[in-house]
């Protein structure tokens, strides 16, 4: 039977459908013009019309895929007109735990009845507790809760600057931070001051000085940028995500805790993207079988509800800060730890970690028997995968192959012109695995033809 919506598609049907069926019982004015500004809604929900309100009222500093999602469960999401995709994305693994995980929803529920935000000029019952899990589950001394990533970018970034002027000794205003090429960490200025990619940093400067940049993967280059000296830290992300999940040999990751260790630097772990579960382990420093000093991590923090960040590290470098140094209104509320405190219990209690090593390992295996020219390279770690597209056709490129999986029932986006990564949720098992898959692999094989 067709309802309301399907049926009163004009202002005419409207004025018909109430009169015949309401007209005896309730106040025809109000209901008609109530009805009537929902249905106006109802009557041009599509993509397009959502599409083109973003277009003509927001900001144009994204380039999204044309698809308009309106609901979201484990790894699946749904557009507007109801159509169901995989999501390969998982809103750059902030949704680790899969869309709308229930526990996490319940524990956001049940913390906004009772209270929200208290502002740190209080304490509150949900940040000691939060404090305490995480520091545990982690293994670190002390925690410093902010909200996005690239707030715990800068947080880590001041923690390192004053412990090199009051515990390493570096004369003031000198500390040097290093970062690797290729670094992504956020959109600040702070962040676009260490960036490679004029995208993101042309016609922002001026910017900030004391960043050094040397090759990634590269221990030699940080070994001579160290012996320079004044150095306080050195960022880098364990695997770079933004710049197409590019995996270091094996090597590194130990090679840059011993270097940091020989010179009395810091190492800060920029695991934003690669941190809980979604590299395999909870950090995918544990791959190598070392420990950074400072680790940072967000997005999947917040269990895809809320933004959560949080910078962890020891008492030697968090004891450099002291009361109004550093903070933030929202950073450490108890709805944010609350919900980053469900967010970190599933991750336990389902072991995504594991599953993450297990699905990724069968992924990269169905990847890799992609038989097409358009694969050139298949890489990543756990469920944080990426391949390479040679362009085709007449100058197409990922985008091109992202569109076309959408058309075929999976979100994935590109990173620059030729990469495409795939970063479901960790709850996805074999059976979506594999019918992912099949689309990826149908989708490449006809695309070509
Ligand atoms: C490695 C890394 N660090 C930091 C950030 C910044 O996080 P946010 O966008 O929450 O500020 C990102 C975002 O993609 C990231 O990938």
């Amino acid at each position: 039977m067709p309802n309301l919506w399907t049926f009163c598609h004009a202002e005419s049907d409207i004025n018909l459908w109430i009169t015949h069926m309401f007209r005896r019982y309730i106040d025809a004015a109000v209901f008609q013009t109530t009805y009537r500004h929902y249905l106006c809604i109802m009557s041009t929900a599509n993509s397009q019309h959502y599409i083109d309100l973003e277009n003509q009222f927001g900001a144009h500093n994204y380039h999204p895929l044309p698809v308009v999602l309106t609901k979201g469960e484990g790894v699946y999401v749904w557009d507007v007109e109801g159509k169901r995709y995989f999501d390969f994305l998982s809103a750059y693994s902030a949704v680790n735990q899969g869309h709308c995980h229930p526990k996490i929803i319940a524990a956001l529920h049940a913390q906004s009845n009772r209270i929200t935000l208290t502002s740190r000029a209080f304490h509150n019952d949900q940040l000691g507790p939060f404090e305490q899990y995480i520091t545990s589950l982690l293994g670190y001394d002390r925690v410093l809760p902010m909200n996005t990533g690239v707030e715990g970018g800068e947080t880590a970034i001041k923690l390192a600057r004053k412990w090199g002027y009051t515990i390493k000794g570096i004369p003031q205003n000198q500390a040097k931070i290093v970062f690797a090429s290729g670094n992504f960490w956020g959109r600040t200025i702070a962040a676009i001051s260490t960036s490679q990619d004029p995208d993101s940093y042309g016609d922002f400067g001026p910017f900030v000085p004391g960043f050094e940049i040397v090759p990634y993967n590269d221990l030699e280059a940080l070994d001579k940028a160290f012996q320079q000296g004044h150095v306080a830290a050195f960022m880098v992300e364990p695997i770079q995500g933004e710049a197409g999940v590019i995996v270091p040999d094996d090597d590194y990751l130990s090679g840059v805790r011993a270097l940091c260790s020989k010179y009395n630097v810091l190492w800060i772990a920029d695991e934003v993207q690669t941190g809980l579960g979604r590299t395999g382990k909870m950090l995918c420093t544990e791959h190598a079988g070392v420990k950074p000093d400072i680790v940072i991590l967000g997005k999947a923090l917040g269990g895809g509800v809320f933004p959560v960040s949080a910078v962890l590290a020891n008492h030697e470098v968090m004891n450099v800060l002291h009361p109004g140094q550093h903070g933030s209104t929202f950073g450490g509320n108890p709805l944010a730890c609350a919900v980053a405190m469900a967010a970190l219990n599933v991750l336990v209690d389902e072991d995504l970690p594991a599953n993450a090593e297990a699905m990724g390992q069968l992924f990269r295996e169905r990847l890799r028997s992609i038989n097409s020219p358009l694969v050139s390279t298949v890489r990543g770690k756990g469920l944080l995968n990426a391949i390479d597209i040679r362009p085709f056709g007449d100058g197409k490129t990922a985008y091109d192959v992202c569109l076309a999986l959408k058309q075929n029932g999976l979100l994935a986006k590109q990173t620059h012109t030729h990469t495409i990564r795939f970063a479901p949720p960790l709850t996805i098992d074999r059976e979506q695995i594999e019918t992912a898959a099949d689309i990826i692999a149908n989708t490449i094989l006809t695309i070509a033809k």
